[in-house]
């Protein structure tokens, strides 16, 4: 035993205890998943050699940059310095499928990647990647001219017969998504003209942060992003700042164990990204941020927060894209504010890597909480009086390090014995090594 933190084996469950002191001092998180997918990416569609450190090393970006190693980039150098040479005229993977496993991200944005040029791919992954909607991104882009197909009920694998033309479109998301208004974006680069994507405000722009650094004609204006193609650039140098949605866990079991204070820092500070500590700020606890430096349009720095009790409140519609990956974590905070929390319009959380509403109900229910699913949303009365209990990740990372932030802060209960708890590793294979060191 190592603290409050127990496993036999690597992927056997871990057994968590609450933590018995506060959370202090200075941590670092890994580098950022969105900015680690496009930033291979980019370089790979790049027409001179780039060079990336920061680089986020887990599944999903693992899954990343191995299609676009399957498809002709060259990688040299260590893997936190790494030299990428563009695809160039990307090959064909001839009867290999390109294999995003976990990894929405990968599949929706190598779909627009993909959608110029001449060549058959197939996109696929692993049985929940398989389940997820795929309409959103097949029709935008078979009205662009992409001769793409997939499941009859739109869902992966996609089969791609790219053709040279693609037509600039306007096209208005039916929901908030960065991956598909990415999806579009880099299709965009590829047609003849002015491609217009209406995508409702909120969600991360990161897309279009990096292609304008690139010189790429992008221009947002509320909530209507264009991109002028067709677009080239050249390769660029980039270090990717720490992950916004890791450094969520620490700051959220600082914000409900008493006494904690904590910096996270080097971290990404895109304002697409940081409204789960908005509303934190606004459920009582105190969460600074302070900008240190801008890098490919990208603004980074420092995250403080200090315990300072917590309490309900309602999150809105309108917040969802800005804490769409840290929404479990809320349940988990509202679970242990004084007072209701009420989650609405998050229906989106129903197509993420497990049904993020049902999952996270079912399993903080089995925690003692006071939680009820709705159709949009959920509804938690707080606080929780913990119980000890066994809980189950349903194969989805953010619900594993959501369970291990429930588990530190859920005195008094004795221990809560989290069962399949591989997955963190999709977006921070060392989360458990990293969880054990600063609660020791
Ligand atoms: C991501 C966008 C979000 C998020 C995902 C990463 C991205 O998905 O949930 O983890 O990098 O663009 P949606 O845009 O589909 O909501």
């Amino acid at each position: 035993m190592v603290g409050n933190i127990w496993a036999k084996n690597q992927s056997g469950p871990r057994i968590v205890c609450p933590l018995q002191h506060p959370l202090t001092g200075t941590l670092a998180v890994p580098g950022d998943k969105s900015l680690s997918h496009r930033a291979l990416l980019l370089a790979a569609m790049a027409r001179t050699p780039s060079r990336l450190s920061g680089l986020l090393d887990s599944w999903d970006v693992r899954s990343t940059y191995s299609i676009i190693q399957q498809l002709g980039a060259k990688f040299s150098g260590p893997w936190n310095n790494l030299s990428v040479q563009g695809w160039e005229n990307k090959r064909c993977p001839g009867p290999l499928p390109l294999d995003c496993g976990n990894s929405g991200t990968s599949m929706r944005l190598l779909a627009g990647a993909l959608a110029g040029g001449n060549g058959c791919y197939t996109l696929t992954g692993d049985s929940s990647l398989n389940a997820r909607p795929m309409r959103r991104i097949v029709e935008p882009l078979c009205f662009m001219g992409a001769d793409i197909s997939c499941t009859a009920d739109y869902t992966a694998p996609l089969l791609l017969n790219s053709r040279s033309c693609l037509r600039a479109i306007q096209w208005e998301l039916p929901m908030a998504s960065a991956q598909v208004k990415s999806c579009l974006l880099l299709a965009g680069t590829q047609a003849e003209g002015m491609t217009v994507i209406s995508a409702g405000a909120g969600c991360r722009d990161h897309t279009e942060r990096l292609l304008s650094s690139l010189g790429v004609g992008v221009h947002s204006h509320s909530g209507t992003v264009q991109v002028e193609g067709p677009a080239q650039w050249d390769g660029f140098r980039m270090n990717i700042a720490g992950d916004l949605s890791a450094a969520a866990y620490p700051v959220g079991i600082a914000a409900t164990v008493p006494g904690s204070r904590i910096t996270v820092s080097g971290v990404n500070l895109n304002p697409t990204r940081l409204g789960f500590y908005r509303i934190l700020r606004r459920m009582g606890a105190a969460v600074t941020w302070k900008v240190r430096g801008v890098e490919m349009g990208e603004p980074w720095g420092d995250l403080q927060a200090e315990y300072n009790g917590l309490r309900g409140t309602v999150i809105e519609p309108e917040e969802i894209p800005g804490c769409v990956d840290e929404l479990i974590l809320l349940a988990v905070m509202a679970a242990s504010a004084q007072g209701t929390t009420e989650l609405r319009g998050a229906e989106e959380l129903r197509c993420k890597e497990s049904d993020r509403l049902s999952s996270t109900v079912r399993e903080l229910l089995r925690l003692g909480v006071d939680i009820r699913e709705r159709k949009d949303g959920w509804t938690v009365h707080g606080p929780t009086r913990w119980q000890s209990g066994q809980v189950c990740t349903h194969g989805d990372h953010r619900l594993e390090m959501s369970l291990a932030a429930a588990a530190l802060a859920a005195s008094p209960a004795r221990e809560t014995i989290i069962e399949d708890a591989r997955w963190s590793a999709i977006s921070w294979p060392s989360f458990w090594g990293d969880l054990m060191q600063w609660c020791s």
